[in-house]
């Protein structure tokens, strides 16, 4: 069976104050019925991989170079966000493929990058709203699921996190019907890509994920967890949906 997942993306958020709110998530979760990770900015993972020392919580990057090293100003190596305490990486986000350009086969790069220093790739993918109205989103989904999750994806290097970007920080969120029949087609589409490995692959929901919607979310089969943005930043609010997902 698939692990439940909470994940939590800091995005451009938080400071060495933040460790807090780390702190009071771990006195409240000694011992977490389903897996948590969290991912802060580049700044800070060593001190959060340091700070929970024997503690279950997993700690990620939010983006790596598909480059092991070299010349790449202020960008940061898989194996650098190994080296300071990571076991994950988000690849593909939203963010990042209109910030920066990054497309589907940039972030397949940046996946067997991960891969390649030990670290899981959480790969990103969504549909805009006007992709959405045009009644696209299995097309783009489909298409940005084939291009960046690369051949050799399996349970324990790949995490495909679903996320609209017209539900990102905006309060809205799909309906779970939506949400089912996007994580039901994504099932189904790796399993004809991947075989038996699909089945092991999480699917998590990302998009406006709080207190109040996340047992709803999660009591849809197919969504194995979530990516949390804001609602990550507080153990207040990120507790309850760690809760929700126990
Ligand atoms: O990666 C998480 C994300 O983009 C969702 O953000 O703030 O809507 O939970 P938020």
């Amino acid at each position: 069976m698939r692990r439940k997942l909470a994940a939590g993306n800091w995005k451009m958020n938080g400071t060495a104050a933040s460790l807090s709110e780390v702190e009071a998530l771990i006195a409240a979760h000694p011992s977490p019925g389903v897996e948590i990770l969290l991912c802060p900015p580049a700044t800070l993972v060593g001190r959060l991989a340091a700070l929970k020392g024997q503690h279950s919580l997993m700690v990620g990057g939010q983006d790596c170079h598909a480059k092991a090293s070299g010349a790449h100003t202020g960008d940061v190596a898989a194996a650098q966000l190994a080296d300071a305490g990571a076991t994950h990486v988000i690849v593909g986000h939203s963010e990042r493929r209109a910030d920066h350009g990054e497309s589907d086969e940039a972030v397949a790069d940046k996946a067997r990058a991960a891969w390649s220093a030990g670290l899981v790739a959480v790969i990103c993918l969504g549909e805009t709203l006007a992709e959405r109205e045009a009644g696209r989103t299995l097309e783009v989904v489909g298409r940005q699921l084939d291009a960046s999750v690369p051949e050799g994806a399996t349970g324990l290097n790949t995490v495909v996190a679903y996320e609209p970007v017209w539900a990102i920080g905006t309060g809205l969120t799909p309906t779970s019907e939506q949400i089912a029949e996007v994580h039901d087609f994504l099932r189904s589409r790796l399993s004809a890509r991947l075989g038996a490995d699909a089945a092991h692959v999480r699917l998590l929901y990302g998009g406006s994920v709080k207190a109040s919607n996340a047992a709803e979310i999660f009591a849809i089969p197919e969504v194995d967890g979530a990516l949390v943005g804001g609602a990550s930043l507080r153990a207040a609010d990120f507790s309850p949906i760690v809760k929700a997902l126990e």
